[in-house]
């Protein structure tokens, strides 16, 4: 289960007391309204940050650290990285980098509203992050009209999405691999919306030269969302703090955050990749359940029976999510007949 670092959370609180409780109530249940419209506020308001912060960030935070994990896990930098991160919100991305331990040499984070940075300078501040942090409090826009140096990796999370003309979204994240000499990160709500959004970036990112990092094992057509019919996404469990539950009244003690995402390369390493979970895996009576993305472009739904008791054991511990475990992977080649 996520949960937000008890030094954010804190500072949270102590924002969440400033703005007053009931002022934040209101502007959660305003946001709620127009996040579940598709829709994203023009500007945000103080209240509408405390409350950002309380009831998204959890969220934001845990499918950014999931995220940046695995990426991490396929990238492995060899050296702290200059980052460029737009729609940065409260700095979700420099929060998430210190929580998987990657090494930042600075962190570039174009944010139009004022309230919102003034929030991520807070968070930073209050959990004395040393991440070198250069604001630019502006129109992504006006920010990739000067141009200007390129970065090791750009991430894009929870933003791109909340540009309302589809042809604009898929021509800045264009803009924005431009900008990225290394890799390129996209992140978005684990929606159909979402995932068509994150399926045409990585589109675009495939024939402009790019490699496929994550989630994906291959740079071929995605088979779940062809063959499958379905919205490839993952999932991460958010526990809720009291906060959470004084501000909305919901009692639950979790909620599941789900995403999309994709990150490209230039480098054109052979990444060692041997599948992906691509579902909750079920325990069934015959063995554990898997939905299985291949190296090879397929999608495939596979039981592997207790009576396989070792492999049997290494299924039974993965998420969605995961990679698939090379052991797995080789006895999957032998059942299905190669790849
Ligand atoms: C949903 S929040 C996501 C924040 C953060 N990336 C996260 O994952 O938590 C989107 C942020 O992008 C900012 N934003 C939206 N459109 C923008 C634009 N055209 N230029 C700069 N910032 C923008 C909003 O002000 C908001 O803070």
């Amino acid at each position: 289960m996520s949960s937000l670092p008890s030094d954010i959370l804190a500072a949270i609180e102590d924002i969440v007391q400033q703005v007053g409780l009931g002022r934040v109530r209101a502007a959660a249940a305003q946001l709620g309204r127009l996040y579940a419209q598709g829709k994203a506020p023009r500007e945000f308001t103080h209240e509408m940050v405390a409350a950002y912060a309380a009831m998204r960030l959890p969220g934001t935070f845990a499918a950014m650290t999931s995220v940046m994990q695995a990426w991490k896990d396929h990238v492995a930098p060899q050296r702290a990285l200059r980052v460029l991160d737009v729609f940065a919100g409260p700095a979700t991305f420099v929060l998430a980098a210190r929580a998987v331990g990657l090494e930042i040499a600075e962190a570039v984070c174009v944010e139009r509203s004022c309230a919102m940075r003034q929030l991520g300078e807070e968070l930073l501040r209050s959990a004395r992050i040393p991440t070198r942090v250069a604001w630019r409090n502006e129109e992504l826009t006006e920010f990739l009209e000067r141009g200007g140096p390129s970065f090791d990796l750009v991430v894009a999370s929870y933003g791109l999405g909340e540009i309302p003309a589809p042809w604009r979204q898929r021509e800045l994240a264009s803009e924005l691999w431009r900008c990225a000499q290394g890799h390129f990160l996209c992140v978005e709500p684990g929606t159909p919306a979402g995932s068509e959004l994150v399926q045409s970036i990585r589109t675009m990112l495939v024939e402009q030269g790019g490699t496929v990092v994550v989630p994906c094992p291959h740079n071929g057509r995605c088979a779940y969302a062809t063959a499958h019919r379905g919205w490839c996404h993952f999932n991460v469990r958010v526990g809720r703090t009291h906060l959470t539950r004084v501000i909305d009244g919901a009692e639950a003690s979790f909620e599941d955050e789900k995403y999309c995402f994709v990150a490209a390369s230039r480098e054109k390493v052979a990444w060692r990749q041997d599948g992906r979970i691509v579902g909750h895996p079920r325990l069934s009576q015959a063995g554990m359940q898997l939905v299985v993305c291949l190296p090879n472009g397929e999608v495939k739904y596979v039981t592997v029976p207790k009576r396989e008791k070792h492999l049997y054991r290494i299924a039974r511990k993965l998420r969605w999510g995961d990679s698939l475990p090379p052991e797995l992977h080789l006895w999957l080649r032998g059942e299905c007949g190669g790849e």
